[in-house]
């Protein structure tokens, strides 16, 4: 993420949906001034707690709602969100905001998982992802983003679907996915067609995945 915005020392950002913090921890170390927000008061707690072990002291925790920022428009050179978007209720109304607040010629840096381009993966891959994460809302495909992206004030620099492979059972250990869960995920992947399945290779100890990553200028 780093290596891609390329951050001058003087930029301010902000971190939507920051979770743990090492997003704007990793922007605190680069630029002069970062607001991390998040909806949920115990995450930023962590994430504030993160960043005292580091000695860092140019994040501001706020709670917010992506949805509706409390913050005048035009004020950050950057505005990231990494493995968040997924979660958003109105993914178009946070969008909108995450513009909004982002001054003219700045970045926009979205990271989230993703589905591959199709009716099978945007359906199925989502069923699984709600099976092992009851919060998540929705995983957009890159064909998804692109149309939620060309309505906003942006140019796209770069975009990019990623593959991944997470080992099991860690990765429904992570969420506390139950059992009745588990089986179901792999009734699915197993009932998969042909083209899906070579997209999704799955074994009993790990799964496949995707993330789509955005890089995008303000006009
Ligand atoms: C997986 S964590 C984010 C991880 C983090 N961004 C990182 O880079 O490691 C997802 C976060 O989204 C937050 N979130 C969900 N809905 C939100 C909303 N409407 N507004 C702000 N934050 C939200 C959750 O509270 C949670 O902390």
């Amino acid at each position: 993420m780093i290596n891609l915005i390329n951050p001058p020392s003087e930029a301010t950002a902000l971190d939507v949906a920051t979770g743990g913090g090492h997003t704007a921890i990793s922007l605190a170390k680069r630029v002069e001034q970062v607001v991390a927000i998040d909806i949920t008061p115990e995450m930023l707690a962590e994430a504030e707690k993160a960043s005292s072990l580091e000695d860092i002291s140019n994040i501001t925790f706020r709670a917010e709602d992506v949805h509706n920022l409390n913050i005048p428009d035009c004020q950050f050179d950057i505005v990231t969100s990494r493995f968040a978007a997924h979660h958003f209720s109105d993914v178009k109304k946070a969008l909108q905001e995450m513009c909004r607040v982002l001054k003219p010629g700045g970045k926009l840096y979205i990271l989230d998982c993703s589905v591959f381009d199709g009716v099978e993966p945007e359906k199925e891959i989502n069923r699984i992802e709600l099976l092992r994460d009851s919060l998540h809302q929705c995983s957009y495909s890159p064909c998804l983003w692109h149309q939620l992206l060309k309505e906003l004030p942006l140019t796209i620099d770069q975009t990019s679907l990623l593959r991944e492979q997470y080992e099991l059972p860690q990765w429904f250990d992570r969420m506390g996915t139950d059992q009745n869960s588990r089986e179901e995920i792999f009734r699915i992947l197993s009932s998969l067609s042909e083209e899906c399945k070579i997209r999704y290779p799955f074994g009993d100890d790990y799964i496949t995945t995707y993330r789509f990553e955005i890089l995008a200028t303000k006009s």
